[in-house]
C-alpha cells in the first residue's frame, strides 16, 4: 500500500550547501533555488539563520533570502534560537525549522546544548512562530544511529519527538544524520511513534544516503503511509558537525523510484536534472546522484 502524491521537502540549498568546502556565490544560491522552483519542487528549504561562524557557508542568508522571496514556493529556514527567528522573521519568512538531536553527543556538537537545553532554546521560538502564523517543522537529529554513540534506542528517539510536537511543531522530520538506517529500523520506529499515537501524517523522512539504504528507507517509510520526503538536489548534503555525514537522498533518484511507482510529485526529471549537472559544474566534481549521472549528457 503506498500514497497517491508525495511532498519531496529539497533540501540542497541548505542541508546541500552547509557542508561545502569552497564559497559558494549568493547569487549561484539564488539561481540554483529558481532553477529548483522551475523544476517543480515546492517545498524548497532555502538557508539558515545560525550563528555565521558555526555555518560560514550559510553566512549569507539575508544577502540570500529576498533574492528567493517572491518565488511562488515555500521556502522554510533553519532558526535555532530567538535570533534566528528574528532575522528570518524581519525578513518575512513564513516556514521555519528548529533542530533537536536524539543524542546528547550531537546535541553537544551541533548546538552546544544538552538535548533539553536545546528544547528549551527551542520553546519560546516555536512559540512565538506560532504566534506569527509562521508553520514549524522540527528535525530531529540522529533517529537512528550517531557517530559518538552508536545505535540509539528507539524510546530515546520517541521522548524527544513528543517533546517537540507538544512543544507545537507543525510537523516532524526524522533524520538519519549519517545514513546508517535500514529499512527494518526505520519500521520499527514509524511503529513504536503510532503507538505512542503520533499520527503519521505530522512526520517526514530525512535520510542521508552514506550506506546506499536512503531510497530503500525511504519505500519502507512509504509503505507506512509517510508522505513528506526529504531530498537533496543532486545528493547534495551532509552536516559539518557529524563524522562521516554524506549527502542526502537525491532528489532525482527518489523522483525516478516514485515515476516508476505512478506517485506523483509535480517535479520535471529533466529539468531537475539539467539543474543538478549544472551545480556540479559550479561546484567543480560530479553529482553523487545515479539518475542525475545516467540522465545528464554532459
Ligand atoms: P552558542 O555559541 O552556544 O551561542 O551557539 P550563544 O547562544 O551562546 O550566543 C553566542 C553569540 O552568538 C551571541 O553573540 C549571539 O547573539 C550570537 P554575542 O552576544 O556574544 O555578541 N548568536 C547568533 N548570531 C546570529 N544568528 C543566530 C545566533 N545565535 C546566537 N541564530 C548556536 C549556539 C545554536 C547559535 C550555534 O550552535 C549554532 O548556530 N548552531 C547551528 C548548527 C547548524 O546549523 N548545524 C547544521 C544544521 S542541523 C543538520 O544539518 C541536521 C539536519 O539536516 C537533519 C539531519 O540530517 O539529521 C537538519
Ligand atoms: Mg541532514
Amino acid at each position: 500500500h503506498l500514497p497517491p502524491r508525495v511532498r519531496i521537502h529539497e533540501v540542497g540549498a541548505r542541508d546541500g550547501l552547509q557542508n561545502e568546502k569552497s564559497t559558494v556565490p549568493t547569487e549561484v544560491k539564488a539561481e540554483f533555488i529558481h532553477r529548483l522552483a522551475d523544476a517543480g519542487l515546492t517545498t524548497i528549504e532555502a538557508t539558515s539563520f545560525v550563528h555565521p561562524k558555526w555555518v560560514p557557508q550559510l553566512a549569507d542568508a539575508e544577502d540570500l533570502f529576498p533574492r528567493v522571496a517572491d518565488l511562488p514556493v515555500s521556502l522554510p529556514v533553519l532558526v535555532p534560537n530567538a535570533r534566528g527567528l528574528d532575522r528570518a522573521l524581519s525578513l518575512g519568512a513564513t516556514r521555519v525549522a528548529v533542530f533537536a538531536s536524539a543524542t546528547e553527543s550531537f546535541a553537544k556538537a551541533n548546538l552546544n546544548r544538552t538535548v533539553d537545553e536545546a528544547l528549551t532554546m527551542f520553546d519560546p521560538v516555536v512559540e512565538r512562530a506560532k504566534t506569527e502564523g509562521v508553520h514549524v517543522r522540527g528535525y530531529l537529529s540522529m533517529c537512528f544511529g550517531d557517530p559518538w554513540e552508536g545505535a540509539v534506542p528507539v524510546p530515546q528517539v520517541v521522548r524527544v519527538c513528543k517533546v517537540l510536537l507538544d512543544m507545537g511543531c507543525d510537523e516532524l522530520s526524522l533524520g538519519d544524520t549519517i545514513g546508517v538506517a535500514t529499512p527494518g529500523h526505520v519500521r520499527n520506529l514509524l511503529t513504536a511513534l503510532n503507538e505512542q499515537s503520533v499520527p503519521t501524517d505530522s512526520l517526514g523522512v530525512h535520510f542521508h544516503d552514506t550506506y546506499g539504504q536512503a531510497l530503500a528507507n525511504t519505500y519502507a517509510a512509504l509503505q507506512h503511509g509517510v508522505t513528506t520526503v526529504d531530498a537533496s538536489a543532486g545528493g547534495l548534503g551532509g552536516c559539518p558537525f557529524a563524522r562521516s555525514a554524506t549527502g542526502n537522498l537525491a532528489t532525482e533518484d527518489l523522483v525516478w523510484m516514485l515515476r516508476g511507482l505512478g506517485i506523483d510529485t509535480g517535479v520535471d526529471l529533466g529539468r531537475l536534472v539539467a539543474t543538478s549537472a549544472w551545480m556540479a559544474g559550479r561546484l567543480g566534481r560530479p553529482s553523487p546522484s545515479r539518475t542525475v549521472r545516467a540522465l545528464s549528457h554532459e
